[in-house]
């Protein structure tokens, strides 16, 4: 037997060592006995760093639909899979049962099929969080189409690179979405981002706020008549392991978004062993994951990881906030939640609001509570284990990216016993590593250094969609050898992990993760902008906000700054999204560079941080009269 489900701190070591002295045994038996292959594997694991190359389960056959839902018919069929609950409370929620979702998903395979969609095509999928989402998403991985959600939250002109970028042929949409007590025009930013976006055929579009919206002949159909038309039959098609499944677009530090390429088999049995294990899962709970499908986690831990478990699966329409801040605790109460993740922002706004939100509820089905997406600050997690968990339940910080595909440090409750702001212990199966900037490894505990993956898990980002070598240069050159994360840790006396952040040029601004680069680039759009730079600075709700410095060109005139100000951010919500306005704008009269002309980021960084004592050495730049500029107009 397996050990599929760990209880004890003893299993867990065992566990954990067997996955690393004979991580191809471990695996297979895993994969062997826990999931629908249509034919078994000839070779686990094969790899290479240096290329890099990583293939798991090669000559596997499988549809990770049929593991997600076909095979749960004959014992789960009746049991719900997902649970909707729309952005207003007085609108019903919906249960979706594994048979109703397995029909759905079938019919809404079918239409893709008659709109000429095929396997390996790529479909974008710009929807809110309503079933048709995560319909869609299943939809693609049955007949193998690849899937690219993008969130619903971008604007058009990131819509449009992300379409391109891998050249989808068909677009999922809405008519609009609800966002608290705001409707968004969803079609219309598809239609504008179209505009840039010749090789879009297909798009069928949801109805979900009823609004009178232009459908273009030829290119734009209603989906439910289409629907309501389709068999709900549809044979899975029968996929390779290393056939890719999805492409998900996150942040770099530099250039266009990445369009990270996740294939099937390894993802399939590395999301749903975490989510089993992290969440510890019972036959018949309720799980909750507040994010949204259109980033990571949705895809891994509302859509995937869930599903092949059997597991009921919460999809939350709208905000923490509406129609007022006991929106979540209400709904824990309404569905009897036992496991509840979310993402520290929204622990932080809602503790500002006071526990008395919380208290108006019965919170005490909640078994284990979550966090991801960025690092907990101590009095978030006080605040959520006393107040939300009544310190009965544990709280598993996981930490992960879009590229690890799943959870890789983290408690596992019950299991590891805690300790505030730590994700704690590498989960099954992964080798973490800490580094010096001489490229050492750092062994032994008390380290703090630059955290690296030193042997493939499967459901690692196979590349990067149309470029592989910004794949091995992001990830596989700083270190040799190594998956290098981006991200700083230490390693505490026990051998425990802190995540320390961040030591690129990406910022993560309420969990979601932002590269400078692209914002820096809309604001030197603005006419009157000669160069901009963008770092980030603590905030006591987002986790870090963004604090841009822009040197205006010398053109002569006078420029209200205010507006400027407004214009910077209308630009930057037009090229990116609301998400990556800036919260401080700081003029200059130049940036800080080095003599090869480089923007001295960590000289900004410090002092949007209000912390000057040790600005380092400033006199080798090759503008060190700015400096002090900069510091006395500093906001
Ligand atoms: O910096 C880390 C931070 O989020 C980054 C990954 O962002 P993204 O790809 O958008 O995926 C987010 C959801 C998995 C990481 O490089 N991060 C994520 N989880 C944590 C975290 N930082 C600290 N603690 C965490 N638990």
């Amino acid at each position: 037997m397996s050990n599929y489900h760990i209880k004890t701190l003893e299993e867990y070591f065992q566990v954990y060592r067997k996955s690393i002295r004979e991580p191809e045994n471990f695996w297979e038996e895993i994969a062997e006995e826990h999931f629908l292959w249509r034919k078994k594997w000839d070779n686990v694991l094969s790899w290479d760093f240096s290329k890099p190359e990583v293939k798991w389960f090669e000559g596997a056959k499988l549809n990770i639909t049929e593991n997600c839902i076909d095979r749960h018919l004959a014992t789960r069929g009746d049991k719900t899979a997902i649970i909707f609950e729309p952005n207003n409370p007085d609108e019903a929620s919906q249960h979706i049962t594994y048979r109703q979702l397995y029909e759905q998903v079938c019919r809404m395979a079918n239409v893709l099929k008659s709109q000429g969609v095929k396997k390996g095509d790529r479909v974008c999928i710009y929807l809110p969080m309503i079933p048709e989402l995560a319909i869609s998403v299943l939809a693609c991985a049955r007949i193998g189409a690849i899937h690219s959600v993008v969130f619903a939250g971008f604007s058009s002109t990131a819509l449009a690179t992300r379409i391109n970028d891998c050249d989808c042929q068909m677009v999922i949409t809405a008519d609009g979405s609800y966002r608290g007590a705001k409707t968004i025009d969803l079609k219309g930013i598809v239609d504008e981002a179209l505009l840039s976006c010749p090789d879009v055929k297909n798009v069928l579009v949801a109805k979900r706020i009823n609004s009178d919206i232009n459908m273009k002949d030829e290119r734009d159909v209603w989906l439910q008549p289409l629907l309501d038309n389709a068999s709900t039959n549809c044979p899975a098609e029968i996929m390779a392991s290393e056939d890719t499944l999805f492409i998900l677009y996150t942040s770099g530090s530099t250039g266009k978004p990445k369009g990270m390429v996740h294939s099937t088999a390894g993802y399939m049995v590395y999301t749903a062993y975490t989510f089993k294990n992290i969440f510890q899962y019972r036959e018949n709970d309720v799980y909750w994951c507040t994010a949204d499908i259109g980033w990571i986690t949705g895809h891994s831990y509302i859509v995937y990881g869930p599903l092949s478990n059997g597991a009921t699966t919460i999809m939350f329409e709208g905000v923490p906030q509406y129609p007022d801040y006991g929106r979540f605790w209400q709904i824990v109460e309404k569905h009897k939640v036992n496991q509840f993740y979310t993402a520290p922002t929204a622990i932080r706004a809602l503790a500002k609001q006071g526990s008395e939100w919380v208290e108006k509820y019965d919170l005490s089905s909640l078994k284990v509570l979550g966090t991801v997406g960025e690092p907990i600050n101590e009095e978030a997690w006080h605040w959520y284990n006393e107040t939300v968990g009544k310190k009965r339940s544990p709280i598993v910080d996981t930490w992960w990216q879009t590229e690890t595909g799943g959870i890789m440090i983290s408690p596992i409750p019950f299991v590891t016993p805690t300790k505030p702001t730590y994700a704690t212990l590498p989960f099954i199966g992964i080798q973490p590593a800490l580094m010096d900037e001489t490229g050492e490894e750092l062994k032994g505990n008390q380290k703090e250094g630059r955290l690296c993956i030193k042997y493939p898990w499967p459901s690692m980002a196979r590349t990067i969609w149309g470029n592989h070598q910004r794949y091995k240069d992001t990830y596989f050159s700083t270190f040799e050898n190594k998956y290098f994360t981006g991200d700083g840790a230490l390693r505490d006396e026990v051998g425990y992990y802190r995540i320390t952040g961040r030591v690129d040029d990406v910022i993560i601004v309420s969990g979601h993760n932002l590269g400078t680069a692209p914002i820096e680039d809309a604001i030197n759009e603005h006419p009157a902008v000669a160069e901009s730079a963008i770092v980030g600075f603590p905030h006591d709700i987002k986790g870090s906000a963004l604090y841009g410095y822009v040197t205006l060109k010398d053109t002569g005139e006078t420029r209200n700054q205010d507006n400027l100000k407004k214009e910077i951010n209308q630009l930057i919500s037009d090229r990116i999204g609301a998400i990556a306005k800036l919260d401080k704008i700081q003029f200059t009269e130049g940036l800080p560079k080095t003599r090869s002309g480089k923007i001295m980021r960590r000289i900004l960084r410090k002092i949007a941080e209000k912390d000057t004592s040790n600005l380092g050495d400033i006199s080798t730049l090759l503008n060190p009269e700015v400096v002090q500029n900069i510091i006395d107009n500093s906001l």
